[in-house]
């Protein structure tokens, strides 16, 4: 564990290194809620320093045949490369760590040295692991003491703009543990039981459309919150596919503000299509 930079965070790290039980699927599928745990704002810290850590371990399967899915291009530049710039751009962010394929880190790093970015954000290079929830959790590994709130952001959203990025950050600062970008869902969605492909399934049940919302990146959270949540949070099979519901599940309050139609994620190749039409859209309204 970093060295505790004052005796409030040696607090925190105390709680959040005791040795309770972590919270498992099955005990949060039982309907208990778990008792909120100590509550953290960002206020109480100042000053708040800010780090994304960007998941792009994953290979992109649903992508299709290729390369890692980060490393393909949108316009002949790599979706990490655009997803870096993305979080960079923000004044708020002093450090971005990349959490890359295992055995794609030398590759990753020497991509980001061809990229170069404005002097005032640093970038680390991290392996990451067989899941989502494994590679941010080895990302929040490698983050300096001195960071005090913690953007998670998937490399899978190149485009997302600053003012959302920004709009996260300021939430945070504003003692929010646990902020997310979102929109109104616009297709009806229905719970069922899942056949295998090609069977038809049977339906559950249809959640009211106007309480549902479709949840984006950049996550932002206060960084002792989110450590905690991945101590003790435990999920089994592909684990959790949305940081914020470790939170959740931890009794701590999450928040959402608007989200951005470009903040879409780029998941089957039609997105690539769409992607590279909204960087069009851009050189064209700003003329680069
Ligand atoms: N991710 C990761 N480590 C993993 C799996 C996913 O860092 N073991 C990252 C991806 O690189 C991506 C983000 O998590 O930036 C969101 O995941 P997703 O869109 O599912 O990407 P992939 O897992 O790469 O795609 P697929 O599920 O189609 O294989
Ligand atoms: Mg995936």
């Amino acid at each position: 564990m970093a060295i505790p930079n004052s005796a409030e965070e040696a607090n925190l790290n105390a709680n959040a290194n005791s040795d309770r039980a972590p919270l498992t699927t099955s005990e949060s599928a039982s309907g208990a809620t778990p008792a909120r745990t100590a509550v953290r704002t960002a206020t109480a810290r100042t000053p708040v320093r800010t780090a994304a850590v960007i998941p792009a371990a994953g290979r992109g399967v649903r992508l299709g045949p290729g390369a890692p899915k980060a490393l393909r291009a949108l316009n002949g530049t790599p979706m990490l490369i655009h997803a870096v710039r993305a979080m960079a751009v923000s004044r708020a962010v002093s450090l971005v760590v990349v959490v890359a394929p295992a055995d794609g880190a030398a590759e990753v790093r020497n991509l980001l040295d061809e990229y170069p970015l404005a002097d005032r954000t640093d970038v680390l290079v991290v392996p990451g692991g067989d899941t989502r929830q494994e590679s941010v959790r080895l990302g929040l590994a490698a983050l300096p003491a001195d960071i005090t709130a913690v953007l998670v952001h998937d490399a899978a959203r190149p485009l997302v703009p600053v003012d959302t990025v920004d709009a996260v950050v300021a939430a945070v600062r504003a003692g929010a543990p646990a902020v997310v970008p979102a929109l109104p869902v616009t297709d009806t969605v229905k719970q069922v039981e899942p056949r295998p492909a090609g069977e038809p399934e049977p339906v559950v049940g249809t959640p009211e459309r106007a309480r549902l919302r479709a949840v984006q990146t950049p996550q932002g959270f206060d960084r002792a919150t989110l450590a905690e949540a991945h101590e003790r949070v435990a999920l089994e099979g592909d684990g959790a596919t949305d940081d914020a519901g470790m939170v959740e599940r931890l009794g701590v309050p999450v928040v959402l503000v608007p989200g951005h139609e470009e903040a879409f994620k780029v998941t089957r190749p039609l997105d690539l299509v769409l992607a590279e039409a909204v960087l069009a859209r851009r050189r064209a309204n700003d003329g680069f």
